[in-house]
């Protein structure tokens, strides 16, 4: 498998990170397909035992797809899909609720049920010129530290921070270990890695460039707005550098702590994580709603016919879902559904698109709101 992995994504992994991330496929979590007379390995794809934060807090159990290569001899030729067809029915069989991925291409998985339900975004800060306004909290409270010293503190904090976003997954300390090991092939040029840590937060970054130096963050994770100002201020405050930049949602607070918020630039804007709900009922019923709603959903799955009609009502934010005959209010596909199940996309969208079918524009409103995340959704790691 690492040979036809290494060719598909072309790097090569290091052996112990290859086998923290084997020690996280589920059980019967691999499927290959192998061809010729030397029995080669021609398609390879796994899903990992994820746990994924949903609106309001709740833990989900996820199949996370990952490592799916198909050799470049053998393309277009439905291996994708008949493994793809091999590992759904597993995950279905083992009753995970909820299936994702992260996808190197955006027109591939639609078609197999799953929609984009995170955003992420690069944002450089010009740091020469940034101020904060004069209203703006200084807290304090960040220590600059060594990361290897510090791994407890930092998966503590993650820890916080994952239970109450949405995206968020649980990381096993293997990970830790792996991520604070700093190995060169990690680091794209840049410097070993340096970290800050508060009590409710911290930031891993490196530093790239010579005559024009910038700071590139790992991970900035706050739990509480004091320790997202005071890591940000201790960011904007390295003076030899020209530039910050980091991965973020798209609500993030940072332009309006600056006296010139267009010294923060989105730079790049994509999907992260995609969502394919296998189980409708139950996702529906775990994660929390900002309004209430009594609707019939009528949800199309052309990959493996989950889909069907639902009765949804919502009343103080939790959601009873049971399958119905009764007329439908609304009709979506299933990656719509898993597009809007994270609270990161409006259901209007999809109406424009005619991907969301409703005679009620105030029905497609009040869904909009319902299914709103009063915290933005953000993946917890790449998988
Ligand atoms: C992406 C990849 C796995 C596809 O494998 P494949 O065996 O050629 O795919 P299949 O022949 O089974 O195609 C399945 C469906 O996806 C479609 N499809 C495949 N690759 C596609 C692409 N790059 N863009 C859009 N559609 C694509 C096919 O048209 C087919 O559609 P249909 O079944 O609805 O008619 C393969 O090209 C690959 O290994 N790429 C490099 C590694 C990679 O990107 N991995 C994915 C990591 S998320």
């Amino acid at each position: 498998m690492a040979l036809l992995g290494n060719t598909a994504f072309g790097e090569i992994g290091h052996p112990e990170s290859m086998e923290v991330w084997r020690q996280m496929v589920a059980v019967d979590g691999g499927v290959v397909m192998r061809d010729g007379d030397a029995d080669d390995v021609v398609g390879q794809s796994i899903f990992l035992d994820l746990q994924l934060t949903v609106p309001g807090g709740a833990v989900l159990p996820t199949a996370g797809l990952s490592y799916v290569a198909v050799a470049p001899t053998h393309r277009r030729r439905g291996i994708l899909r008949s493994m793809y067809t091999e590992l759904h029915q597993r995950i279905a069989d083992a009753k995970y609720p909820i299936a994702a991925l992260t996808a190197s291409e955006g027109g591939i998985y639609g078609r197999f049920g799953y929609g984009p339900a995170t955003t992420v975004q690069e944002m450089s800060i010009d740091r020469r010129f940034a101020e904060f306004r004069a209203g703006v909290p200084d807290p304090g409270g960040v220590r600059l530290v060594k990361p290897a010293e510090h791994r407890d503190a930092f998966a503590e904090i993650y820890d916080r921070w994952r239970r109450q976003t949405p995206g968020g997954l649980v990381c096993p300390t293997p990970l830790w270990d792996d991520v604070l090991a700093d190995r060169e092939n990690t680091r794209e040029g840049g410097s070993e890695l340096f970290a800050f840590l508060h009590p409710d937060g911290y930031v891993l970054y490196r530093v790239h460039g010579e005559e024009s130096r910038s700071l590139r963050v790992r991970e900035v994770t706050a739990v509480t707005t004091d320790a997202y100002i005071a890591l940000w201020r201790a960011l904007l405050g390295m003076d030899l550098m020209e530039k910050v930049i980091t991965w973020t949602h798209p609500d993030d607070v940072l332009p309006y702590l600056l006296t010139n918020p267009r010294l923060v630039r989105v730079t790049s804007s994509s999907d992260d994580l995609w969502v394919r709900i296998m189980d409708i009922p139950a996702a529906l019923e775990a994660r929390r709603y900002q309004a209430d709603l009594d609707t019939v959903l009528d949800v199309a799955d052309g990959f493996r016919g989950d889909g069907g009609r639902f009765a949804l009502r919502i009343q103080g934010g939790r959601a009873q879902c049971t399958r119905t005959d009764a007329p439908a209010d609304v009709e979506l596909d299933l990656d719509v559904l898993g597009s809007l199940y994270l609270g990161s996309h409006r259901p209007e969208a999809f109406v424009a698109a005619n991907r969301l079918r409703s005679k009620d524009p105030e029905l497609v409103r009040r869904l909009g709101t319902a299914f709103a995340s009063d915290v933005p959704a953000e993946l917890g790691y790449g998988f």
